[in-house]
């Protein structure tokens, strides 16, 4: 990790891992982006900004400024002055005027990083490998009296570039931030591909790939929230790149709210790449002396293509992003009852639960939603936080110690951020509901938002949680969130802070999150929106693991998995074993695979398992010491994707290996079962070469491949370029599951 300044150059360099990110100022006072990629140690890579060449720069060309304005790689366009790709910045002074054009005029390089006020952000670590250096890139309008700092932090054992952007108001007069994106990405790439990730609710971050054409493409939400629908993710690579090889150039947001994320090629062939909070419907007044500062884009570069990335993405965010003392603790194995009696439970129905669970070794309930006001539907009550002594009699604390007396932890269910029309709340404080006024408010799920840009919201909200919580002794919290935000609107906000909302809605989440980590630092905290409409970054610095989605179904799960742990380590993907039929979808899947799958995640049950059979009730119990035994591994390893039943239709696999590579643990399924076929070649990856590795398969049932595994010994070269031969097996969704654990010589 360094960060230079070649003075006679005029060019700051940035080296991380084995990644160097170059920065040049072009005509004194141009900042543009020079080179990004493999490490190159050379000071004369300045000329690929290509300012010696027409339309040349503006002091020898001044009649074709537009033309040069157009066409420079800059590290943070503008609107207005000439660059008529997408910008970062587009300012309106209080005369009404659109346009803003940044000078530099100075530097500051120091070792650690800042903090973001008020935002999540990744942060250094106080050993010496994870110590962090930051550039600040000063530059100003003068007309506007803008001061902008660009400021691009690195980390000693990371191969990313983290950029967030700062804008102080240094003039006499107010100005109106229309657009603020965090950073900009230009670079030459005639040819490639997009990969982003989208779907739906209970489809959520599925892989989407497909060749950059010219013009703007583009993910984002405008949904205060990060979403179900697309992802504050986007890489573009070379065509040839897939798991092992090609060049990968990805940016993901440290933010949950509103984002944009687009992919623009130019006239001339280059790409520019954007992210930063989505420009509709923001608008941020900033008065003299005011600082707005941006969320954070994390920018990852690969020469060894997505897996390469994943493991960058993975190691960035164990290391330097989740704050949770829980990121290397073993996660309790919970149940939930949400799929096990959705409303429809009392004290008695948990305990009953919680009995049968203990017995077979699982540590904690989990109430979810209906625990509070009058609530038996989706219909009402959110936001009336008092325990419903009709369905809890005794109340809370009473429950929750007969489930401790078992020898299990309890967790709880709440969605802070929401009102229904039908609650005390509502009747008490309709101004608290983000609406319009004069216009009948939208509901979602029979209810509205929370105006968290109202301090006083936020001081309700978070005592009506912390309350509950210092009632009894809870482990762990499930915070849900299930509607999008719509008729934007804060009674509390005046006229000209309306295009404020957004934001500050995600930063009274963040506050509230901050609060109840601070107060409470042994909660295991998990977020849940809806599912996984809100699994992003932001939320990971506050709580180590996230409900991934309500769709359950093992087979759905691949491709959902498959694209979540692209970018995020399995510890920190919320994945239980559910009922079969699933609720979603109605398939039946062997309850082996299920465990499996859920395996991918920080696993637990979402079922009554009350109503299981004997012989699933003891698969229980053997999916518990899995469990145990794998963990850590699972958690801490390195994770490979080896197969994507999203591209071959037939059958999944990943594996995670340790990181001294003595372990590793490898799963296969087989969606579709195949006739007249004989046994599959698959390549095992991240193993040791020259180690020899002795094989045994975690197997629960009778069926699948047998026991044809266990007790082989074979080299890691062997595993890896000659491949292991999956049987073929009886039976669509059947999996496979082989523990490798190297000998001494
Ligand atoms: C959505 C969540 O994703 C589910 O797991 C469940 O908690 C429901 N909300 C409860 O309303």
């Amino acid at each position: 990790m360094e960060i230079e300044y070649l003075k006679d150059e005029g060019l700051f360099r940035l080296t991380a891992g084995d990644t160097e990110y170059v920065i040049g100022i072009a005509d004194g006072k141009y900042i543009g982006h020079v080179y990004y990629g493999r490490k190159i140690k050379d000071s004369q890579c300045g000329y690929l900004m290509r300012t010696e060449e027409a339309p040349f720069v503006p002091s020898s060309n001044l009649r074709e400024k537009c033309s040069f304005a157009d066409a420079f790689p800059a590290e943070y366009s503008t609107w207005g002055m000439g660059d008529y790709r997408d910008s970062c910045l587009n300012v309106r002074s209080s005369n009404g005027f659109r346009g803003c054009e940044l000078h530099y005029e100075d530097y500051r390089i120091f070792r650690g990083k800042p903090e973001l006020p008020g935002m999540p952000a990744t942060f250094c670590r106080e050993d010496d490998n994870g110590s962090g250096m930051t550039l600040e890139l000063i530059c100003r309008d003068e007309v506007l009296g803008l001061k902008v700092i660009l400021r691009y932090s690195v980390f000693e054992d990371s191969s990313v570039v983290i950029r967030s952007t700062e804008l102080v108001n240094e003039g006499k007069n107010p100005m109106y931030l229309e657009r603020v994106l965090t950073a900009c990405l230009d670079m030459d790439m005639e040819e490639g591909d997009l990969l982003t990730l989208g779907g739906s609710w209970a489809r959520e971050r599925h892989m989407v790939r497909r060749p950059l054409a010219f013009g703007k493409q583009i993910v984002s939400s405008f949904r205060g929230e990060s979403g179900h629908q697309d992802h504050p993710f986007l890489a573009v690579m070379s065509r040839n790149a897939g798991q092992d090889q090609g060049e990968v150039y990805a940016m993901h947001f440290v933010y949950s709210g509103n984002f944009l994320a687009e992919a623009e090629m130019s006239q001339f062939g280059s790409v520019r790449l954007l992210m930063g909070i989505h420009p509709e419907g923001f608008e941020w007044v900033l008065n003299p002396g005011d600082t707005f500062v941006t969320p954070e884009v994390v920018c990852v570069y690969s020469d060894q293509g997505l897996g390469k990335m994943t493991h960058i993405f993975h190691d960035l965010y164990r290391r330097h992003l989740i704050r949770s003392s829980y990121l290397h603790k073993k996660r309790p194995i919970l149940i939930n009852n949400w799929e096990a009696t959705y409303f429809n439970f009392d004290t008695e129905k948990l305990l009953e639960i919680a009995r049968e669970a203990k017995k077979r070794g699982i540590e904690m309930l989990v109430m979810d939603d209906g625990w509070f006001g009058e609530r038996n539907t989706d219909e009402g009550s959110l936001g009336d936080w008092q325990v419903n002594e009709k369905k809890l009699p005794g109340g809370l604390n009473y429950l929750v110690q007969q489930v401790r007396a078992l020898g299990m932890e309890f967790g709880i269910w709440f969605e802070p951020e929401m009102v229904s029309p039908d609650s005390n709340l509502y009747r008490t404080h309709p101004d608290w509901a983000v609406r319009i006024p004069e216009r009948e408010p939208v509901q979602s799920r029979a209810q509205y938002v929370l105006d968290l840009s109202r301090p006083e919201v936020v001081d309700y909200v978070y005592e009506s949680v912390a309350r509950i919580l210092r009632s009894a002794p809870i482990s762990y919290v499930k915070w849900d969130m299930n509607r999008q935000m719509s008729d934007i609107g804060s009674a509390y906000l005046g006229k000209e802070h309306q295009g404020e909302l957004f934001h500050r809605y995600i930063l009274g989440v963040y506050e509230l999150q901050e609060r109840l980590t601070r107060e409470f630092p042994e909660l295991l905290l998990e977020n849940c929106a809806s599912g996984g409409a809100r699994f992003d970054p932001g939320m990971l610095y506050y709580s180590p693991q996230i409900w991934c989605s309500d769709d359950t179904d093992a087979i759905e799960r691949l491709a959902i998995q498959e694209g979540t742990s692209l970018l995020y380590p399995l510890g920190t993907i919320g994945a239980h074993v559910s009922a079969c039929p699933n609720h979603i979808v109605g398939r039946v899947t062997p309850f082996e695979t299920r465990g499996h799958v859920a395996m991918a995640g920080t696993f637990g049950y979402e079922l009554d398992i009350t109503k299981l059979s004997e012989e699933e009730k003891q698969m229980v119990e053997e999916q518990v010491k899995m469990v145990h035994r794998f963990q850590p591994l699972i958690q801490e390893g390195d994770y490979y994707r080896i197969a994507s039943w999203q591209e071959n239709h037939r059958y999944d696999s990943w594996q995670v290996v340790s990181k001294d590579k003595t372990e590793a643990l490898f799963t296969y399924i087989q969606v579709l079962a195949q006739p007249n076929w004989h046994s599959r070649k698959i390549l095992l990856k991240g193993l040791n070469p020259e180690v020899r590795y002795q094989l045994e398969q975690i197997r629960q049932n009778k069926t699948g491949s047998g026991e044809t595994f266990t007790g082989k010994v074979y080299k890691g070269s062997l595993l890896m370029y000659g491949g292991l031969l999956i049987p073929r097996m009886e039976g669509d969704f059947t999996s496979v599951m082989i523990h490798l654990h190297a000998l001494k010589k």
